[in-house]
């Protein structure tokens, strides 16, 4: 029998837009490029989301940036944020329909780079409740670690996403490749079973994305350096269009 097909969803991650401008720019409150835009292109193209970190250090998104994003993007903004009570009252006002909470203090990473769940549980569970209290899904970004994605399903969130990023850096290395990806696969499965939707993101590129497509179960990529680099060259809408070109042969 023929798998299944289903449509593997993409959010364009805007940050790397914002990263040029603020070479540039930076403290001044204006510039190009202009990640909005950016935004608007990527959706024009056929982009299924918009994603967006607000740092703590504001390094790239700006506050400005993920307001106007809020009122400009129609499919569907994922505001990656740290669990932290300053970053949890904006997306708390803002609204986005769904959160990815990803660490960026070197305490809250796992080994593998993905946020420490196990370490955090309390607090990502308290976090998770407000959110979907204000209607806003939860996603968890974390390594495809049997602990990590127990936790994560105790915490109540709806994803998790998968941090592809080991599998990204040794994609030349035949033996690592296989080693990571029946880590995402085995990962993918146990999320599926404890009822967590399961999305995936960090170094996917036009090249080992297909390769990625062993993994089962996924729903959403979040995909923005390959991006973002495709479209100096082709712009925007060409490069997030190749993109889905590549994403139509997933099979879940
Ligand atoms: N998903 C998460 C949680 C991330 O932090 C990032 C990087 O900002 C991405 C996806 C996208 O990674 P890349 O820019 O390498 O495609």
């Amino acid at each position: 029998m023929r798998p299944m097909s289903s449509l593997l969803k993409l959010g364009v991650n805007i940050d790397h837009v914002a990263t040029i401008r603020e070479a540039r720019y930076r403290g001044r409150g204006f510039g190009e490029p202009d990640p909005v835009a950016a935004a608007q292109l990527c959706e024009a193209a056929g982009a299924h989301g918009i994603t967006a970190h607000l740092r703590e250090d504001r390094r790239h998104i700006q506050d400005r940036d993920v307001w106007r994003l809020r009122e400009v993007v129609q499919t569907r903004l994922n505001l990656e944020m740290a669990n932290a009570p300053e970053i949890i009252e904006i997306a708390l006002k803002l609204k986005p329909e769904i959160v990815c909470l990803v660490p960026e203090r070197r305490l809250e990473v796992t080994t593998e780079g993905g946020l420490d769940v196990v370490a955090a549980e309390k607090s990502l569970t308290a976090t998770r409740q407000k959110m979907n209290d204000a209607g806003i899904e939860v996603s968890l970004f974390i390594a495809p670690d049997e602990k990590q994605i127990a936790a994560a399903a105790r915490t109540g969130a709806q994803f998790i996403e998968l941090h592809t990023g080991t599998f990204a850096e040794h994609f030349d290395d035949e033996k690592k490749r296989a080693v990571e990806l029946k880590r995402l696969v085995g990962g993918a499965q146990q999320a599926h079973s404890l009822g967590l939707k399961v999305n995936a993101g960090h170094g996917l590129n036009y090249e080992n994305l297909t390769t990625l497509f062993q993994v089962p179960h996924l729903v959403e990529l979040n995909i923005g350096h390959s991006i973002v680099s495709r479209a100096v060259f082709v712009g925007m809408e060409t490069a997030v269009r190749e993109m889905l070109a590549v994403m139509k042969n997933y099979r879940a």
